[in-house]
């Protein structure tokens, strides 16, 4: 039986950084890519065991099936994509974990419980930053405790970007919106009420947060994983989620209607996706020296919790993630079926990723 661990995307900003997260676990990985070259250059500078050339997805899919290597681990966005094809070629032999943080691509992965509880498999998508950090928190504030009623997370990530374009991964995942999400249509936003995904408006539920660092951020409702994971860790039925990065600016909030229904045209939305992801980005440091996940969990006998975790570059976590859980699934075995990463192993998983709880209440 296979040990290996494949990470699609090898050459990635988020390959590299879990390649990197797995050689410190001990675990030398497969980089799996569409570029010979760049994949060998990445290859020697992480001290990968082997590099596999695949020119598509559908052909990494089938080098997959046939090697079955032990964990697969997907970091080729748009997830809502690619997720599919390539559970689909693990289901005979590998595990799957992904770094999804859309909706979308969250519906996908669960819609895919049953085959993967069938064929004894673990799925876990979720797995960077997005969704752990907040589903951590929610996590640990739920141990021993019945569901609450009601969950805010909101999600404040640091990170410092290197120049770059945006690529078309990111790209696509940012503009494709959310096709197939039950309870509202293409680019509304989400919450949950009464135990259903509803309509919300995004850019709304702006709240003034204050950091435990003592300095302010505001965040406000934007439809990304971590509402459904902390719908899922929580068992409450009503959720929001809200996140420092949707952009602030009443300018922004006034135009988005209008770019959102220009991008239901499929002719406009391509053509923007292939200009966004040539787009230079240039490198910018951290903003802030940490990164956080904050929950509010209320219950309605008044009780309210509340909790941060506290970690420092973003994408250092999301580097960290997979290849931790890539690690606990060669080692340990895991539950199967379809699942959000602190769901499926506790508040520890954030820990042994260098994070930190800080419980206010
Ligand atoms: N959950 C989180 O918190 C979190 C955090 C960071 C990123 N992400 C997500 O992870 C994804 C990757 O982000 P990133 O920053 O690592 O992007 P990136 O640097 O652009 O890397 C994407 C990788 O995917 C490969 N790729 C793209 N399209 C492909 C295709 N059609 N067929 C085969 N390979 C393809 C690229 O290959 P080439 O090098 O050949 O172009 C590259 O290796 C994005 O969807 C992003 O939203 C999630």
């Amino acid at each position: 039986m296979s040990t290996e661990v494949w990470i699609l995307g090898g050459t990635g900003r988020s390959g590299r950084a879990v390649a990197g997260e797995l050689v410190r676990r001990g675990v030398t990985p497969v980089l799996v890519g569409r570029d010979a070259a760049r994949l060998t250059a990445t290859a020697a500078e992480y001290g990968a065991a082997r590099t596999v050339v695949a020119g598509t997805v559908a052909e990494m899919a089938t080098e997959i099936r046939r090697r079955q290597p032990a964990v697969v681990i997907n970091t080729i966005g748009p997830f809502t994509t690619t997720a599919a094809p390539i559970i689909q070629a693990c289901l005979p032999g590998s595990h799957y974990i992904d770094l999804a943080n859309d909706l979308a691509a969250l519906t996908v992965v669960f819609g895919f419980d049953t085959a993967a509880t069938a064929a004894g498999r673990t799925l876990v998508t979720g797995a960077g930053f997005g969704v752990t950090a907040t589903e951590s928190v929610v996590v640990k504030l739920c141990e021993n405790r019945p569901a609450p009623d009601s969950v805010r997370v909101n999600m404040v990530p640091s990170l410092g970007m290197e120049a770059g374009t945006v690529g078309e991964a990111l790209a696509a995942t940012l503009l494709d919106g959310l096709p197939g999400v039950p309870g509202g249509g293409r680019y509304d936003g989400r919450r949950y009420l009464n135990g259903r995904l509803v309509k919300s408006r995004i850019g709304s539920d702006r709240e003034n947060l204050r950091l435990p660092d003592g300095t302010h951020v505001t965040t406000a409702s934007i439809p990304l994983g971590e509402l459904m994971a902390a719908h899922h860790a929580s068992g409450a039925p009503t959720v929001t989620s809200a996140s420092s990065e949707f952009p602030s600016s009443p300018l922004i909030r006034a135009v988005l209607p209008i770019a959102t229904a220009l991008l239901t045209i499929t002719p406009i939305r391509t053509y923007a996706k292939r200009k966004l992801a040539t787009t230079k980005t240039p490198a910018r440091p951290r903003p802030r020296p940490h990164s956080w996940g904050h929950a509010r969990l209320h219950w309605n006998d008044g009780t309210t919790l509340e909790g941060w975790l506290k970690l420092g570059d973003a994408q250092t976590f999301t580097g960290a993630i997979p290849a931790e859980l890539a690690h606990r699934l060669l080692t340990t075995p895991a539950k199967p079926g379809s699942h959000t990463p602190a769901a499926l192993y506790g508040p520890t998983l954030a820990e042994a990723c260098g994070a930190e709880y800080l419980i206010t209440t």
